[in-house]
C-alpha cells in the first residue's frame, strides 16, 4: 500500500494542511512539539478507527473548533482509495470509504493497513498482558474479518457469562444457566486461540531473523501462553471449566480462556520482561513490528504502511542503519528532529507549528 496525500482540517494543531508522500523512505522532519506525532495518529485513525493515544476522540478536534476531518488518498492492490473521517464535538464519528458511508468500525479496519511503532509500544514488552493481546487483536483483525467478528461475539458471551457469575442468584441457578453459556463461550474461545496460534507460528520464524539481522548475536523466541495439548482447544477449557466452575463462582468472573492469555518474549532464553535492558526491550517491540509487517503481507500480498515514531533517537547508529535499509522495502513514514545520515534514496517533509514547510 502506499499513501499519496492526506488533509487535515482542524486536526489537533493543523488547521489546514495538505501533506504528499513518497513510495520508500519519508523523513517528518520538525522541532519538538510541531505536529509530527499527531499526522502519524491522523493516519493510524483513519486505519484502526481510534487513536492510538487517547480514547476520546473530540479531544483530538483543533481547540476552539467545533470539528475535524481526516482525508486520505492512498493506493492498494485493488486500486485507488479515499478514506475520510469527520470527527464532531456533538455527533458520533462518522466515516467514509471512497464516499460511501461506513456504519460499522468492522468495515473499516484492513481497509488501509498499517504498523505503528512509538516509544510507548515498549509496552509491548513490559507492560500487562492486556496490552500484549490488543496487539494481537489489532494484528489479525487487520487481515482476518472473522477473527474481528468472533472477537466481538466472545466478548459479549463472556459479559452475559460475568453477569451470571456476579449475580446474587443460588449456586444451582447459576451452574444451571452456565450450561448454556460456557459450551459457547468455549465454541468462540477455541476460534480465537486457534488464529492466535496461527499468527504466533507466522511471527516466530520472522522475528527470529529479523532480530538475529538487527543484534547479530541474539536469539529471540515468541510463544503465546496457551499451550495446546493432545486434545481438541474445545475439550481441553470445557474440562478446565469444569473443574474451576466453583472457583469462579466464588470469584464472580471468567477465569480462562483468551481474554486472560498472553504473549511470551525471549532473549537467549531468558524472559525479555524480567531480563532485557531496555535497549534489548526496544529492539524487540521494534522486531515485532517489522515482522508484522511480512506477516501481513503474506496474507494480503502487500505491504501495508510502516508508520515509525521516535525511534531512530532511541537506536545507536548501527542499528538505526539497518533499521532504515529495512524500511526501503515498503513505504515508512518516520519522525525525527534532525535528519539522520543515510545514502538511502528519502524524501522530507518538514514540519512547523502545524503546517508543512
Ligand atoms: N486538540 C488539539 N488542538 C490543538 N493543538 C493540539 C491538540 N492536541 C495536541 N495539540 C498540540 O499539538 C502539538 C504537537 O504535538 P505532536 O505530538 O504532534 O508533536 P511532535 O512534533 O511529535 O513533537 P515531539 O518531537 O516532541 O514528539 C503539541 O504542542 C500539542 O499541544
Ligand atoms: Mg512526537
Amino acid at each position: 500500500m502506499e499513501i499519496k496525500e492526506v488533509k487535515l482540517n482542524n486536526f489537533r494543531n493543523y488547521s489546514q494542511a495538505k501533506i504528499d508522500f513518497k513510495n520508500g523512505l519519508n523523513f517528518i522532519v520538525g522541532k519538538n512539539a510541531q505536529g509530527k506525532t499527531n499526522l502519524l495518529e491522523s493516519i493510524y485513525i483513519s486505519s484502526i478507527g481510534k487513536s492510538p493515544r487517547i480514547r476520546k476522540d473530540k479531544l483530538i478536534i483543533k481547540f476552539g473548533e467545533e470539528r475535524a476531518k481526516i482525508d486520505i488518498d492512498f493506493f492498494t492492490l485493488a486500486g485507488k482509495k479515499n478514506i475520510q473521517i469527520f470527527l464532531d464535538k456533538q455527533n458520533k464519528k462518522a466515516i467514509k470509504i471512497n464516499n460511501l458511508n461506513v456504519l460499522k468500525l468492522t468495515e473499516l479496519v484492513g481497509c488501509l493497513s498499517v504498523v505503528y511503532f512509538s516509544p510507548d509500544e515498549l509496552k509491548l514488552i513490559k507492560e500487562v498482558p492486556e496490552d500484549r493481546r490488543t496487539f494481537l487483536d489489532i494484528s489479525i483483525s487487520q487481515f482476518d474479518k472473522n477473527y474481528l467478528y468472533n472477537l466481538l461475539k466472545y466478548d459479549k458471551i463472556l459479559r452475559q457469562r460475568n453477569t451470571i457469575l456476579k449475580s446474587n442468584e443460588s449456586i444451582n441457578s447459576k451452574i444451571e444457566q452456565l450450561k448454556l453459556f460456557t459450551p459457547q463461550l468455549v465454541d468462540t474461545a477455541e476460534k480465537i486461540i486457534l488464529k492466535r496460534l496461527e499468527f504466533v507460528e507466522n511471527l516466530r520464524p520472522i522475528a527470529k531473523e529479523i532480530h538475529k539481522k538487527i543484534t547479530l548475536d541474539e536469539d529471540l523466541e515468541i510463544e503465546y501462553s496457551y499451550r495446546p495439548n493432545d486434545k481438541p482447544i474445545k475439550e481441553d477449557l470445557s474440562e478446565q471449566f469444569e473443574k474451576i466452575i466453583n472457583k469462579e463462582i466464588e470469584l464472580g468472573y471468567t477465569c480462562l480462556g483468551p481474554h486472560r492469555d498472553d504473549l511470551e518474549f525471549k532473549i537467549n532464553g531468558l524472559d525479555c520482561k524480567n531480563f532485557a535492558s531496555q535497549g534489548q526491550q526496544r529492539t524487540v517491540a521494534l522486531v515485532v513490528k517489522l515482522s508484522l509487517m511480512e506477516v501481513i503481507k503474506n496474507e494480503i500480498n502487500e505491504y501495508p504502511i510502516l508508520l515509525l515514531d521516535d525511534v531512530l533517537s532511541e537506536l545507536d547508529l548501527a542499528r538505526q542503519n539497518r533499521l532504515l535499509e529495512f524500511s526501503t522495502k515498503y513505504q515508512t513514514l518516520i519522525t525525527c528532529t534532525n535528519l539522520p545520515e543515510t545514502n538511502l534514496p528519502y524524501n522530507e517533509i518538514k514540519i512547523e507549528n502545524g503546517a508543512v514547510l
